[in-house]
C-alpha cells in the first residue's frame, strides 16, 4: 500500500531542476484548501481564443463538464487565479529519470487507453512554456514498475502552455483509489507534486488521500477514455 508518508527520493528531476527534497518543494506542499472551480473553464477558453473553442480545437475542454454536456461557451476574461493546485504526497515509487516522451504506451500493452491533456497556467492565468511534466502510475494490472520506466514518462507544455499525454487507465492496487502522479515544474521555480483523480471512482470515498480539487474530467471517447486537467502553479 502506497501512503502519505513514502519515501522522498532526492535525486534531481530529469533534466536536472530542482529535486523533490529542495526546501521550496517543501514549502510547496502546505496543505491548502481549494475546490474544483470553473477557473480552469475559463483560462482554457481564454488560452485557446474564442475561435480555437468554437471550432473544437483544443484539446480536451470538458473542464467542469461531464460528456453529456454541450459544447462550452466561451469565456472573455479570465480572473486572478488563487486557486494554484494542491500538493500531495509523492508517495514510494517515484523513480528520477524518466525518459523523455508524451506516451507511454507500448507495443502490444493491454489496457484501456487514456489521453490526458490541459494547460499549466500561473496564478494570473497565463499559460506557462517549457514546464516540466513528469508522469507515473501503476500499469492496468495496478503494479508500478519499480525496475524500468514502464507508464512513467516527462514532457514540457508547449508554447501555449498544453500539454498531452498518452497511457492506459492506471489499474487499481490495495489501499488507494485511481489516480496517476505527476510532477510540475516550471523552468527555475518549485517542483509541485501532485496527483490526479479520476471521477466515479467507488474508492474516492475511502481513501484518505484523494482531493476532489484534483479530479479530471474524463469521459469516453473512440473506445478508450480522454481526460483533462488544468494545472495552476504558484508562480
Ligand atoms: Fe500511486
Amino acid at each position: 500500500m502506497e501512503g502519505d508518508n513514502g519515501e522522498t527520493v532526492g535525486r534531481p528531476a530529469p533534466d536536472g531542476r530542482l529535486g523533490p527534497d529542495e526546501p521550496a518543494n517543501q514549502a510547496a506542499r502546505t496543505a491548502r484548501g481549494g475546490a474544483v472551480s470553473r477557473k480552469n473553464v475559463l483560462r482554457a477558453a481564454v488560452a485557446a481564443g474564442p475561435a480555437a473553442v468554437l471550432l473544437g480545437t483544443v484539446p480536451a475542454l470538458a473542464r467542469d463538464q461531464s460528456a453529456q454536456d454541450g459544447p462550452l461557451t466561451p469565456t472573455p476574461s479570465c480572473d486572478d487565479g488563487d486557486d494554484p493546485t494542491p500538493p500531495q504526497t509523492e508517495g514510494p515509487y517515484f523513480t528520477p529519470g524518466s525518459p523523455e516522451r508524451d506516451s507511454l504506451l507500448e507495443p502490444g500493452s493491454p489496457g484501456t487507453r487514456l489521453t490526458v491533456s490541459g494547460y499549466v497556467f500561473g496564478l494570473t492565468c497565463e499559460p506557462l512554456a517549457e514546464v516540466l511534466l513528469d508522469f507515473w502510475q501503476a500499469d492496468p494490472r495496478g503494479a508500478y514498475d519499480n525496475v524500468g520506466y514502464g507508464y512513467r514518462g516527462h514532457q514540457y507544455t508547449d508554447g501555449g502552455g498544453a500539454f498531452r499525454l498518452t497511457t492506459h487507465v492506471p489499474g487499481l492496487y490495495p489501499g488507494r483509489t485511481r489516480h496517476i502522479h505527476v510532477k510540475v515544474q516550471a523552468p527555475g521555480q518549485p517542483v509541485l507534486t501532485t496527483q490526479l483523480y479520476f471521477p466515479g471512482e467507488p474508492r474516492n470515498g475511502t481513501d484518505a488521500i484523494f482531493d476532489p480539487a484534483l479530479l479530471m474530467d474524463v469521459r469516453d471517447a473512440d473506445g478508450g477514455q480522454e481526460g483533462s486537467f488544468d494545472f495552476v502553479l504558484e508562480v
